[in-house]
């Protein structure tokens, strides 16, 4: 690949929009970035400052005061290797409801637009193809039927040895839509020249070979 390019996925969560990201940024050689772990790592910094999830001075001194970044496949929180912590289902709460406030996003999408200046990168998240990468040369949005996306989840927590409700957790995953589908900021919604790819009924490696092959088929 001889010119820089951005790949812009976005989604709902449990679509397997991270898993086939960091795949697909393998085969092609590139860098991928997880946009909605920082919206988690400040999430968890919250909950653990016990900060309201409201627009206050309080937040964005926060918001001055936090540094994320990637080490790897690692993400930092002020330093800490918060990579594990960040995915309870209590801290993707927090990130969705944190991750409505115009001022976490106007911090969270500049460090991204930084992250991914002058280089070639693969990134998602909800708002990656009209806000972050409006001229991103490929857009994807990755959505799965909310049943599906809940078996998914319930089988990764319970690979990862914790227990997970199937009831419990697609009514998370249907409030977590419904807070990042209705908010005012950037809400979730397939950009309209994005191309809709619905993986309900197709595998991981399915999605990456789709993705690939399209990003050859215009870059060889
Ligand atoms: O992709 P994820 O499930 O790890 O994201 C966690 C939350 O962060 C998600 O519910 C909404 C928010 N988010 C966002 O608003 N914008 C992004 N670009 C990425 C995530």
């Amino acid at each position: 690949m001889n010119k820089t390019i951005k790949i812009a996925i976005d989604g709902p969560g449990g679509a397997g929009k991270s898993t086939v990201a960091k795949a697909v940024a393998v085969r092609l050689g590139i860098d991928y970035i997880d946009t909605g772990a920082m919206y988690r790592a400040l999430g968890l910094k919250m909950l653990r400052l016990d900060i309201p999830m409201e627009d206050t001075p309080q937040l964005r001194q926060l918001l001055r005061e936090t540094e994320i970044d990637f080490r790897g496949k690692d993400i930092l929180l002020d330093g800490e290797n918060v990579t594990e912590l960040i995915r309870t289902p209590q801290v993707s709460m927090a990130a969705s409801a944190c991750s409505a406030f115009p001022v976490v996003r106007e911090t969270m999408v500049k460090a991204q637009q930084k992250m991914g200046a002058d280089k070639s990168v693969i990134m998602d998240g909800r708002d990656i193809c009209e806000v972050v990468f409006p001229d991103a040369e490929f857009k994807f949005f990755i959505t799965a039927d909310a049943e599906e996306r809940a078996r998914r989840r319930c089988k990764e927590l319970q690979e990862k040895g914790n227990d997970a409700v199937y009831e419990q957790v697609l009514a998370e995953i249907k409030e977590r839509d419904h807070n990042d589908a209705t908010r005012a900021a950037s809400p979730m919604r397939k950009a309209e020249d994005a191309e809709l790819i619905d993986t309900t009924a197709m595998t991981i490696d399915e999605t990456v070979e789709y993705i690939c092959g399209k990003v050859r088929a215009k870059n060889l």
